[in-house]
């Protein structure tokens, strides 16, 4: 059992107006199957680096084992057969070790990547988000796999793999982070009950306050009642009179103005109470997507379809009639052919490199909207990359900002952004495109949980029409009319 001590830890970007971190004092275990999540940008990369020292920081950090990092480029000290012997563990072939790299699917990648990571003695393992490229069998396999190890830190924003794997989950939440003994899911019902009293608590206290506020302002109208009283001109005559009622005035006002002394510190201790309330509340605003009213009613029609590349045929006797305002969801494990299907799609039968025999049918004018999966494209500022896809630059970065972007991140350049933030940047300009098709290519990859709920919710209540590749099963049950199985 090894401790990591992070003491008084404070960390923001150079140009960056704000604290990423902001004196955090924790201590962690490295024999633990260690959670880190949280929201998208909130640091947990950034913290990684900073564990692993390539970032200057104030505070102190001590105790951290001789890491390594997923992902990473492959290599590896350990023997062959340790390799192949990982690999075999999480059921995958142990003969993509001796294939080039640049060779293998995904899914083989992430699994070559940590294998390696895994069959090197005395490390400790930092895996940040290994489940993207992983169709829902790989990612169970890979869950398994290290369930059966310990001491690791695993960042994931998929909860189901996040349970089967971890025991203990380090939350990065709005104020801070937050440690807990549990797996993610106990981390999350735990903190809507937390959150549903805050929420009624807050409820409560508005009511208290309202209350106080209906008090003082009565005592506001006594008081200057009172007080005109004690100014008004002597009337000739009614003078003793007056200085009895005067008296009785004073005290009255005296007394008035103690009581909204009262109340003022009542409310001040409540409004307190209310600000200690719900500063972890994760809120996330709506969006809107508009595609347009296309003529045709079948925008695509394919007949006994075969895609070829070179010789290898990528899909046989495909059938697809895609209807105005259908969701169809393409599913099918990992180099299936689902990203060339689509980008076949996306070039209406043409697609560099591939051939194709069978009927196929596109509507005339057909406009599309595309989020391909990679990510790695983006370069310039943000504003530059609006103004290079023909996005309005007002409405992208209306967006962004729903999205949780601080406006200075506009300037930025794009590959600064943590992963999370490019995907949104993909997102947000097929948002800003009004198209008669749209084709997201695993559009959720690296976005975080509450920001999937928005997209989910997004296209439920939309009209648009989507055919999508995506391997968050939630998703999907969500939002597809049809799944089509490849
Ligand atoms: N070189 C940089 N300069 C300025 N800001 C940066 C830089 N690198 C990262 N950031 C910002 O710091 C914040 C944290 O980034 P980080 O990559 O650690 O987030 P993350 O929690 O890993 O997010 P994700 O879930 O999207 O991977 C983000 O807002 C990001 O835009
Ligand atoms: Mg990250």
């Amino acid at each position: 059992m090894t401790q990591i001590n992070i003491k008084n830890l404070t960390f923001g970007y150079d140009g960056s107006s704000y604290k990423l971190f902001d004196n955090i004092t924790m201590t962690l275990d490295s024999d633990w199957k260690l959670a880190l999540a949280g929201r998208n940008g909130r640091g947990k990369t950034t913290f990684l680096r900073l564990l692993r020292g390539e970032l200057p920081y104030e505070g102190t950090i001590t105790g951290v084992p001789s890491a390594s990092l997923f992902p990473n480029d492959g290599d590896t000290l350990a023997p062959d057969w340790r390799v192949r012997k990982e690999l075999n563990l999480m059921q995958a072939d142990p003969d993509i070790m001796y294939r080039p790299f640049d060779t293998l699917s995904g899914g083989e990648r992430t699994k070559l990547m940590l294998a390696r990571l895994f069959s090197e003695d005395g490390i400790y393992p930092m895996i940040d988000e290994p489940t993207n490229h992983l169709d829902r069998v790989g990612r169970e396999a890979v869950a398994k796999y290290l369930a059966s190890k310990d001491g690791f830190i695993l960042i994931s924003h998929d909860r189901n793999f996040l349970d089967l794997c971890t025991d203990h989950t380090l939350m990065i939440t709005k104020t801070g982070f937050e440690l807990t003994s549990t797996v993610f899911s106990t981390w999350w019902e735990n903190n809507e009950t937390r959150m549903e009293s805050e929420r009624a608590k807050n409820d409560q206290l508005k009511k208290e306050m309202s209350a106080i506020d209906e008090a003082m302002k009565k005592n506001a109208r006594w008081s200057s009642k009172a007080e005109s009283y004690k100014n008004r001109g002597k009337a000739p005559g009614k003078v003793a009179e007056d200085h009895f009622r005067r008296a009785y005035e004073a005290e009255k006002a005296r007394k008035l103005m103690s009581a909204a002394k009262n109340l003022e510190r009542r409310n001040e201790r409540k409004l307190e109470e209310k600000q200690s309330l719900l500063k972890d509340l994760e809120r996330s605003e709506k969006l809107k997507i508009t595609g347009t009213e296309h003529h045709s009613k079948t925008p695509i029609i394919f007949k006994d379809l075969t895609l070829m590349r070179g010789s290898n045929v990528v899909i046989s006797g495909f059938d697809l009639e895609a209807c105005r305002g259908e969701k169809i969801s393409f599913q099918g494990p990992n180099g299936c052919g689902k990203s060339t299907l689509l980008k076949f799609i996306l070039g209406q039968g043409v697609e560099e490199g591939v051939d194709f025999f069978g009927d196929i049918y596109f509507a005339q004018g057909l406009k599309i909207s595309y989020v391909s999966q990679e990510t790695s494209w983006l370069s310039g500022t943000l504003l530059d990359i609006a103004m290079l896809r023909g996005a309005d630059k007002t409405q992208f970065s209306t967006i962004l900002i729903k999205m949780g972007f601080d406006p200075e991140m506009l300037k930025r350049d794009a590959s600064t952004l943590s992963l999370g933030q490019k995907k949104c940047v993909m997102i947000a300009l097929s948002l800003c495109e009004q198209a008669d098709l749209y084709i997201w290519d695993e559009p959720l990859n690296y976005i975080d949980i509450y920001m999937r709920k928005e997209i989910e919710r997004l296209v439920r209540d939309s009209d648009i029409t989507l055919l999508f590749v995506e391997h968050d099963k939630a998703f999907c049950e969500a939002v597809a009319d049809r799944e089509i199985v490849l």
